[in-house]
């Protein structure tokens, strides 16, 4: 599909890993849709090297920032704004990682040290993030900010543990930064909830599979996959969306308003 729908846009996109990552897929169809960006990871991540190739193949750049750092977020958005030659209009947040979860601990027994990374990582960044750019005045009028989340911001499922807090948190931050930025500077901020998806800190989630084929039995479109996702981030980053924000869109093949499917149900029909 070429549209061409971010033809002249700037932009920078956090968390590609590896070509299952979601980044990696909204990379690719930015990339179809005409965008110049900037690829960014963590340090330790990038020297995995696989983004190597996504960045030949979109003719990206990549800048490493750990989304922890205030130094390493100062640098990326200046050197981002040099690099593409002007102000941004779009940047995707799809950076998540539980401490607490990779470490096996249980929701009931958690390390708080892990816990403050974790928020660090998965939400606060996200703040760090905007309040970088409003302060050097970097995203154009009318640009578009979206961050990847999950329904286990408004319901439980046990397994995901603290992530649930942070993906609440994350919401949040894109509803009230989204209020300043949409009054300051016309900037819209969103978050999109995405369905499972089979990717590295997706399968990092207990029970991962089990996750996956549930959520897909209940939603009626099914589970949508990382290429749909992408597809979406590229329409809500276009000039089609300037007066969405402040919102969490569910882009979950219809998951969060389903009670139950018919076929969940016959699994518990009585002989
Ligand atoms: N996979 C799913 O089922 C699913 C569902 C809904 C939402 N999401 C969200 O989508 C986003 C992307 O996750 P994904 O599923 O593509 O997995 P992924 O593992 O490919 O992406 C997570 C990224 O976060 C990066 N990251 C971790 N710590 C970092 C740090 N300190 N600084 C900079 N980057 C850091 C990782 O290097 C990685 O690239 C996350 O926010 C995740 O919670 C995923």
């Amino acid at each position: 599909m070429s549209h061409q729908l971010l033809e002249g846009k700037r932009g920078i996109i956090f968390g590609a890993l590896n070509s299952s990552s979601i980044a990696w897929h909204v990379a690719e169809k930015c990339h179809e849709a005409g965008a110049s960006f900037v690829l960014t990871n963590a340090p330790i991540a990038l020297r995995m090297g696989e983004i190597n190739e996504l960045a030949a193949k979109c003719n990206a750049q990549i800048i490493p920032a750990d989304v922890t750092s205030e130094e390493d977020m100062n640098a990326l958005i200046d050197q981002s704004m040099e690099v593409l030659g002007g102000k941004l209009d779009f940047i995707l947040h799809s950076v998540g990682m539980s401490l607490n979860v990779r470490k096996g601990k249980p929701y009931t027994d958690l390390n708080y040290e892990f816990m403050h990374k974790t928020l660090d990582i998965s939400a606060i960044s996200f703040h760090r993030l905007l309040q970088t750019c409003w302060k050097k005045d970097a995203i154009s009028d009318w640009g578009s900010v979206v961050a990847l989340t999950y329904i286990a911001a408004q319901r439980t499922f046990p397994d995901y543990s603290e992530m649930a807090e942070a993906k609440s948190i994350l919401e949040s931050i894109a509803r009230s930064f989204g209020y300043h930025y949409g009054k300051g500077k016309n900037v819209r901020v969103n978050t999109i909830s995405q369905s499972p998806t089979m990717t590295t800190a997706g399968s990092g989630v207990h029970g991962f599979d089990a996750f996956f084929n549930y959520a897909d039995s209940i939603s009626p479109l099914g589970n949508a996959p990382a290429e749909a996702c992408a597809d979406f981030c590229v329409a809500m980053f276009s000039d089609l969306t300037r007066y969405v924000t402040q919102q969490n869109i569910f882009h979950d093949g219809g998951f969060s308003n389903t009670g139950v499917s018919t076929e969940a149900m016959a699994k518990f029909a009585s002989i």
